[in-house]
């Protein structure tokens, strides 16, 4: 049995030597900024989490992933795992408490439970007139450039030199389950992994926590999700337009199906936006996959050398 089973991915925590920058980059990128102190900064997407992001001021590195758990029960069952913070009350707007434990490989996981909701941001749906139905939309179609509207965090991507022990710990403590593992040559040498939340019958996203192999330990990136594919191109014409270094798309994954988009904020961390992911429930096998077969794009350019292994503090 896992310590908990988590809901979702709550936020992720970074830090940057200067606030202005990382929050003119996160606006850019399509985050609102909810709450700012003389050294940290809480930003939200439009769902109604009420932040997703947190950056403390200090020098360039990742500090934690926290997770929803559904319970003071699953507080009470972290706090008793060895080295585990007590239960505490959580910083930023919306309150709730936490327990902090350290992974593996020195990254702190928070679990959190009893944050106030806010009030979800409006967004608009866009109808599509597409082949199979060329009269979705019978009004003009104008876009003003604008940054993305991310709608959620959505998964935490670390490259490690050894996948296997770390992704068994975060199936142990999160209880997290396998969506498709990579293997090179020898089907046991795993890679790569790719894992979801269990939640039942209810169908989550592809991946939650993906983890990989490279030369050190550090961040590969962190995901969010936006409303849809123009919203997406939105977002790239303008963080294009403001000269933030482009990593990687725009393209469709094989494993997770996203389309994809990623960009680095001014210190090099990536930040990926998608839209349109496979979801499953915790039903069905995980898959197994040789490498050869996984790490490509079914559109779209492959993987610049540069962001195979790629990891930053
Ligand atoms: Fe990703």
């Amino acid at each position: 049995m896992p310590v908990v089973k988590a809901l979702d991915i709550a936020f992720a925590r970074l830090q940057a030597p200067d606030l202005d920058v990382a929050e003119r980059f996160l606006l850019d990128f399509g985050l609102r900024r909810v709450e700012r102190t003389a050294d940290r900064l809480y930003m939200r997407a439009t769902d109604p989490d009420p932040y997703v992001y947190v950056c403390h001021l200090g020098e360039p590195r990742f500090l934690s992933s926290a997770w929803h758990v559904a319970s003071e029960d699953d507080l009470e069952a972290a706090a008793r795992v060895p080295g585990a913070s007590p239960i505490e009350d959580l910083d930023g707007p919306g309150g709730g408490r936490r327990v902090r434990i350290a992974d593996p490989i020195g990254y702190t996981v928070e679990l959190v439970h009893g944050r106030r909701p806010a009030t979800a941001l409006p967004v608009e749906p866009v109808a599509l007139n597409f082949g199979w139905d060329g009269v979705a939309r019978k009004t003009l179609q104008r876009f003003d450039a604008r940054p993305s509207n991310v709608k959620k965090i959505a998964h935490v991507v670390l490259t490690t030199t050894d996948v296997v022990p770390v992704v068994k710990w975060y199936r142990e403590t999160l209880g997290l389950v396998q969506s498709e593992d990579i293997y090179a040559g020898d089907e046991r040498n795993i890679i790569g992994s790719f894992n979801r939340c269990d939640r039942g019958d209810a169908y989550v996203d592809h991946h939650v926590f993906f983890c990989r192999n490279g030369s050190r330990h550090g961040l590969n990136h962190v995901s969010f999700e936006v409303q849809d594919f123009d919203d997406l191109m939105l977002g790239h014409d303008l963080l294009q337009s403001r000269s933030y270094k482009h990593m990687w798309g725009v393209g469709r994954h094989l494993l997770g199906a996203q389309v994809f988009d990623y960009w680095c904020d001014p210190w090099g961390r990536v930040h990926e936006h998608w839209t349109d992911s496979d979801r499953l429930n915790v039903h069905g096998d995980g898959r197994t996959l040789p490498r050869e077969a996984a790490y490509r794009s079914q559109w779209g350019p492959s993987a610049p050398k540069e962001f195979h292994g790629y990891a930053t503090p």
